[in-house]
């Protein structure tokens, strides 16, 4: 009995370089939470390699990654065109995170997302054997769990949505709905983050499905369905060993070096409009306007990981950020300091963990996020217990991590008075507020998650056949 692990993106990257493929990690809070547990055992982990490339090249791909218990499905530039970057990012993604102004719902991007969804199906029929549990992960493959359930009744199907679901008022705008519904109720067992997204889903369901809904369970066409919330965890020991590796401290030596400044507002995203960017960099802009006394002292990190930026919102925010930065660096430097450091890219997990070592605060500031694993990676990296979360309470993580000073992103006054709060922070206060927050990462860490999901989705099966 294995595990067979979908979702669009593999954990891996293909880049092309002479010829020959090489795997890259991928970014994004699914691929670096989930990369830790696939590898066990006979489990395989189905996805895209995250490049178009020729026919001619299937074979080498498939065969690299065929070591590492991955499995590809190959999308062609149409497929990512309508299905990747229209119907998951430019329908999915802004309704689903409550910007539907920035939806497109276009029939081409349905025809394109179901057509993937099925070439999915394949690629699962070709490796599921009886008793297999098959895990599906996210808003793009909502539709894979009924059409496996189509071919394989008795199926073990969990689904994991890692984005928020949106209330029943943003998600009843999309055409497709209830075929978006139907798909996602194949599944045994479908877990969300928080307790506000399974409601939102459960009242989604109730209200547009003939079905019957009783507290956390579906009842369709003689099945049940359970809707649960697993808040996601990390790999806490991974950020903590990193922590203290000597390779790290040397690069947490040199950084500070470089940098020169007392306070360091760290903050790390992937190029995305949920993550509040442009509202954090107006917040410190206010700072500064507000606290002179900041000049020189302080300094921003922003890490901005390239992503999507075929879709136009996403090309738009990278200009918009680009303008924004120089804008507020060309204001306030002075002849040897800058305001804001700006990184466009990705970085190594160490250089990272180093970052994380190094900034006495970290900003967070989504608009909507499904949970955020960055504000959790900062807290399991803190290992002397000090440093301050600056957290959004539109991310899932705030619900967990109570003891960050809790900000609404888009109140900017409040943003730049939370950082102001963090420069002042007395250590023992720091201490009081970082130490539950570490015991909390460290306890539902991702082992726990996986886990807990899978025990779940256990005792749903026994269940459903206890009642046959
Ligand atoms: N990340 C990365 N490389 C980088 C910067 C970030 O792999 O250069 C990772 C980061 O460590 C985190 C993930 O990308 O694990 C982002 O996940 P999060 O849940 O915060 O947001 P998402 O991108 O999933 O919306
Ligand atoms: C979020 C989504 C993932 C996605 C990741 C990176 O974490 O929940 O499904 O893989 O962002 O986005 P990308 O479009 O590059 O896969």
């Amino acid at each position: 009995m294995k595990t067979i692990i979908v979702s669009n993106r593999l954990p891996v990257k293909m880049k092309e370089k002479d010829g020959e493929y090489i795997p890259m990690p991928s970014e994004g809070g699914l691929a670096t939470g989930l990369g830790s547990i696939y590898r066990q055992g006979d489990n395989v982990w189905i996805g895209w390699p995250g490049t178009v490339t020729a026919e001619e090249h299937y074979g080498q791909i498939e065969e690299k990654l065929k070591s590492q218990n991955l499995k590809p499905v190959f999308l062609t530039q149409e497929e990512i065109n309508n299905f990747y970057e229209g119907f998951s990012n430019e329908v999915l993604w802004p309704v689903f995170h409550y910007m539907s102004t920035y939806a497109r719902y276009e029939q081409q991007y349905w025809d394109y997302y179901v057509q993937v969804n099925q070439k999915f199906k394949a690629a699962i029929l070709e490796v599921a054997e009886p008793g297999d549990v098959i895990w599906i992960h996210d808003y793009q493959l909502l539709l894979l769990p009924q059409m496996i359930r189509e071919e394989q009744p008795d199926a073990t199907i969990g689904f994991f949505q890692h984005i928020p679901f949106p209330s029943y008022e943003l998600f009843r705008l999309i055409p497709w709905r209830n075929e978006l519904l139907e798909g996602m109720l194949g599944a045994d067992l479908l877990g969300f983050h928080t307790f506000d997204d399974a409601r939102h889903f459960l009242q989604a369901t109730s209200r547009l499905l003939p079905v019957i809904t009783s507290s956390n369970m579906i009842t369709v066409n003689d099945r049940s369905v359970v809707v649960e919330t697993f808040p996601m965890g990390i790999d806490y020991k991974k950020y903590e060993s990193l922590a203290h590796m000597p390779s790290v401290a040397h690069q947490v030596r040199n950084l500070r070096e470089r940098f020169q400044l007392q306070h360091i507002v760290l903050t790390i995203d992937r190029l995305d409009y949920s993550k509040g960017i442009l509202q954090r960099l107006q917040a410190f802009e206010l700072l500064l306007q507000l606290h002179p006394e900041y000049i020189e002292k302080i300094g921003m990190c922003m890490i901005v990981v390239p992503s999507r930026d075929n879709v136009q919102q996403y090309s738009a925010l990278r200009d918009d950020i680009d303008k924004l930065v120089g804008n507020i660096n060309a204001r306030y430097r002075t002849m040897g300091w800058a305001p804001i450091h700006y990184f466009y890219r990705s970085f190594p997990l160490e250089i990272l963990s180093a970052l994380y070592n190094l900034a006495d605060i970290c900003l967070v500031s989504p608009m909507r996020d499904g949970m955020n694993l960055v504000s959790k990676e900062y807290v399991a990296s803190r290992i002397h217990h000090d440093g301050v979360l600056i957290l959004s309470e539109m991310a899932g993580a705030s619900k967990e991590l109570i003891d960050a000073v809790i900000v609404n992103p888009n109140n900017i006054g409040a943003i730049a008075r939370a950082i102001d709060e963090a420069i002042n922070m007395p250590i023992l206060e720091q201490r009081r507020r970082m130490l539950p927050m570490r015991q909390i990462v460290e306890k539902f860490n991702i082992h726990h998650w996986v886990k807990l999901f899978m025990d779940t989705l256990n005792d749903v099966k026994r269940n459903q056949q206890s009642m046959l």
